[in-house]
């Protein structure tokens, strides 16, 4: 049901090129039935504030600089759109028609065709903006209005027809009668008018009975000025939907949640369980890619082909290398290579950098920090502020002791190391290329190359590692010398 809209809403014919159209986006009321202390259009839909979905669905359809109507928690407002819009703000809100109304002088004064759409009609896709213009245009009417057939049209202002079938008039839900509110085809709330028709008309709105200025007493306006009004019916009412309260908001998400998981899917990624897996419509994923269930992606993350994500995984702005597996972890802000295997119930936090063939597993933790190809971290660690090298075994319970009291320091482990279990690392400090060291060893002093370092404060001891000879007796074998105590990376 969801996904017909390109074919559906196809500009059969755009006629002769015309100004780029303005538009402006309504986004000062107060949002009340949200019962909300933040903005209604700042509330997250999938991963976004809701007006994020509205500028890049216009940003489809050519327009690249709306004029944005704040009021409401302006300045928050202003801060999340940046400059990608130009905001004009409306105080005292006075209505949809006001808002217009407010905004004209915001407006590029050379385009004939104005688009006016709300912060809070997220669903909409850029092939409906274009279809409202190509029917304004092909009408040569005053106004094109986005209208949907609902089975509940409760809240919405009503499509009124006369006849001939042709719009007459928009009654809101308030000051509508019996039969009126019995109507189910609704106003959207999107709209493509002839600019110099608008900036005529606008002033000639009427204050409504609650004080309002209505914008959809715009349509009956038209019909008086005897100019033609269209309306495009959206193929797939859910893409009008108008979020007022938590509730519809919850609907929205779910709708859009199942959008971008079929996108995916029929980009060639396999979602396992779409119902339990939920992706933010900023992430992108490779060809071949599998998500497997209970799984999250959220914001700017980018899984390449082959990976496997999940079960049960949290990605949070970040890389995530081919054929690479994260299963059952939490990864934020972090970069992973290739053919790398993540958890279960490993943390990569802010800045971990892992190489390819990594494997990272079982409550490590990482912050900061770089890890070179083929490095191994199994077992319960903590790596924070480190520069960790190629093919190192991090042994069980190593940490890094980055954090003095008052400031942060580096560890450095070269490659070929072989940390030995609970090996403590007092940073700053420097582990040599090939270096090793003990069990328990904490580490408060540079270890050279090819060293072994055992004990606490760890000292270099010299190991017999080769045997030539068969051991005397009461000389200890290679086992029994002191060998400091690794992790085997196959158990
Ligand atoms: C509006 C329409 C209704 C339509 C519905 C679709 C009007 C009068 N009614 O009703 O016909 O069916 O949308 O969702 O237009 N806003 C301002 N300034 C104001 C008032 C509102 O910028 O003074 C903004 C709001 O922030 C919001 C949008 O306009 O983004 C719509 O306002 P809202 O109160 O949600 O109108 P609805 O009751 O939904
Ligand atoms: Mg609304």
């Amino acid at each position: 049901m969801t996904l017909r809209i390109g074919r559906l809403y196809h500009p059969a014919h755009v006629s002769s090129p015309q100004n780029a159209p303005a538009a402006i986006v309504l986004a000062a009321g107060q949002g009340t039935r949200m019962r909300s202390r933040i903005p209604k259009v700042l509330h997250p839909l999938a991963g976004r504030p809701m007006v994020d979905h509205v500028l890049a669905a216009l940003a489809g359809a050519g327009v690249t600089r709306p004029v944005v109507v704040i009021g409401h928690g302006a300045e928050a407002v202003a801060a999340a759109l940046g400059d990608r819009a130009t905001t004009v703000l409306q105080d005292p809100q006075r209505g949809t028609a006001d808002a217009v109304r407010v905004s004209l002088d915001g407006l590029d004064a050379t385009a004939d065709r104005v688009l006016v759409t709300m912060g809070d009609v997220p669903m909409q896709p850029p092939e409906l903006y274009t279809a409202l213009l190509a029917a304004l245009d092909e009408g040569a009417a005053a106004i094109a209005l986005v209208s949907a057939r609902v089975d509940d049209p409760t809240g919405y202002g009503r499509v009124v027809r006369n006849a001939a079938g042709h719009a007459t008039a928009i009654v809101e839900e308030a000051d509508a009668d019996e039969a009126t509110r019995a109507i189910g085809e609704v106003n959207a709330g999107t709209y493509a008018f002839d600019a110099a028709w608008l900036r005529g008309a606008i002033g000639r709105v009427q204050a409504s009975a609650s004080g309002e200025y209505y914008l959809t007493d715009l349509v009956a306006l038209a019909v008086g000025d005897g100019r033609a009004v269209a309306v495009v019916v959206a193929a797939d009412p859910d893409d009008t939907m108008g979020i007022n309260d938590r509730v519809a908001l919850s609907v929205a998400e779910e709708r859009m949640r199942r959008r971008i998981n079929e996108r995916h899917m029929r980009n060639g990624v396999t979602i396992v369980d779409p119902t339990s897996t939920r992706i933010d419509a900023t992430v992108e994923i490779g060809q071949d890619a599998r998500i497997e269930p209970g799984t999250t992606l959220q914001g700017v993350t980018v899984i390449a082909q082959d990976a496997v994500i999940g079960p049960n995984a949290h990605v949070v702005d970040s890389r995530i290398g081919p054929r690479t597996q994260v299963w059952a972890s939490v990864v934020e802000a972090a970069t992973v290579a290739d053919d790398v295997q993540i958890g279960p119930y490993a943390h990569l936090r802010p800045g971990a950098e892992v190489g390819a063939r990594c494997r990272i597993g079982n409550f490590a933790e990482i912050k900061k920090s770089r890890l070179g190809a083929g490095t191994q971290q199994h077992h319960f660690s903590y790596i924070g502020d480190a520069e960790i090298g190629d093919n190192v075994n991090i042994g069980a319970g190593s940490v890094t002791a980055n954090f003095d009291g008052t400031a942060k320091h580096r560890t450095i482990v070269g490659s070929d190391v072989k940390l030995g279990v609970d090996t403590m690392m007092v940073a700053p400090v420097t582990i040599g290329e090939g270096a090793t060291t003990g069990a328990g060893a904490v580490v408060t002093r540079d270890v050279a190359p090819g060293k072994t370092v055992v004990g606490m404060p760890a000292r270099p001891i010299e190991l017999r590692r080769h045997r030539t000879r068969p051991a005397e007796a009461g000389e200890p074998s290679a086992g029994e010398a002191p060998v400091p105590s690794g992790t085997d990376p196959n158990t």
